[in-house]
């Protein structure tokens, strides 16, 4: 079932999107790549474990609204590869240490042992830290990132405050604690607003520190856009969790209700979940009505973060 005015962007058989999509995926690789250490490099194992968790087939979504946004707003995506990169090497930590067993137990992500049954506990937690670190150093060193060392210092701290305890560390300190319990639509919503959210709007901001003299109505038009994206990004994943396989999905289906967690679907019911993501891609599309055809990239990747099957 839709919400009664969704009218989806096209992406679904898109093959401009598909290539959008595969063009982007490439770049960040390439970069990210670069930036990982080798494995010849010691320590070897944790190299191989920062690279195993880097590695293993994610979406690369936070990297592609990085170069979107960056296209809305005529900014290069040469110089967007580190910012992108950055992103997307926390989005990885995040993940290593969510699977882990002191916080969501789990064995498989995407459709390969998580990072700590492939190596070990100590390994995936210092792969964790490895990671997120690694991402402030790119973020410095670039050589393409803006130039500017108050951009840079932007930069740094738009990730610091998406990460941190009023940030996506922050919403993983809520879901645990919510476990179990019954939150109301306000909190649960604080919840994703945080874990997930976060991240995803500072994706966008990166694309709007890197460009220059932009108007305060298209800053404030694309963080709105951000805002409802990170939050339909992770009512999908709730909806998904209920709804995919765990071959599809590449991680546990049903864990969320094995391990009582809230979520969208187990408050509101799974057609009202769906409507709620849907409405979110909505106003997102809505929040960029004034801009022109180089944000189709933001238009497709609302719809896809709302239609995707994984
Ligand atoms: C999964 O994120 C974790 C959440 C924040 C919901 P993604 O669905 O972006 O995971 P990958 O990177 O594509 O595997
Ligand atoms: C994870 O949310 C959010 C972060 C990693 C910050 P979930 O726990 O729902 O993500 P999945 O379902 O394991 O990918
Ligand atoms: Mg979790
Ligand atoms: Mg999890
Ligand atoms: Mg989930």
């Amino acid at each position: 079932m839709t919400a009664p005015n969704w009218k989806p962007f096209p992406v679904t058989n898109n093959p401009q999107f598909k290539q959008y999509l595969e063009t982007c995926q490439s770049r960040v690789n390439r970069a990210l790549e670069t930036w990982l250490p080798a494995v010849t490099i010691q320590p070897e194992k944790l190299h191989q474990a920062m690279r195993y968790a880097t590695f293993n087939g994610g979406k690369r979504v936070r990297p592609l609204l990085v170069y979107a946004a960056g296209r809305a707003l005529g900014v290069v995506p040469e110089q967007l590869d580190g910012a992108a990169c950055a992103v997307e090497l926390i989005h990885a930590y995040s993940l290593v240490h969510d699977d882990l067993p002191a916080m969501d137990d789990d064995d498989l992500r995407r459709g390969s042992p998580t990072c700590h049954k492939a190596f070990d506990e100590a390994t995936a937690i210092l792969t964790g830290d490895a990671l997120q670190t690694l991402a402030f150093q790119v973020l410095c060193k670039d050589p393409e990132l803006n130039a500017d060392p108050a951009v840079r210092l932007q930069m740094v701290e738009n990730l610091a405050c998406a990460s941190c305890s009023r940030g996506m560390a922050g919403g993983q300190a809520i879901d645990l604690d919510a476990i179990g319990k019954t939150l109301d639509i306000a909190q649960l919503e604080n919840m994703h607003i945080h874990k997930t959210g976060a991240l995803i709007r500072a994706s966008v901001n990166m694309a709007i520190l890197s460009a220059p003299d932009i108007p305060a109505e298209h800053i404030e038009k694309l963080d709105h856009y951000a805002k409802c994206i990170g939050l339909a990004f992770q009512v999908q994943d709730d909806i998904l969790d209920v709804s995919s396989d765990t071959e599809t999905l590449g991680k546990t289906q049903g864990k969320d209700k094995f391990q009582d967690k809230p979520t969208y679907p187990s408050l509101l019911g799974l057609q009202a979940a769906r409507e709620r993501a849907q409405l979110l891609a909505e106003e997102a599309l809505a929040s960029l009505a004034r801009f022109d055809q180089n944000a189709d990239p933001l238009r497709w990747l609302a719809s896809y973060i709302v239609e995707r099957s994984h």
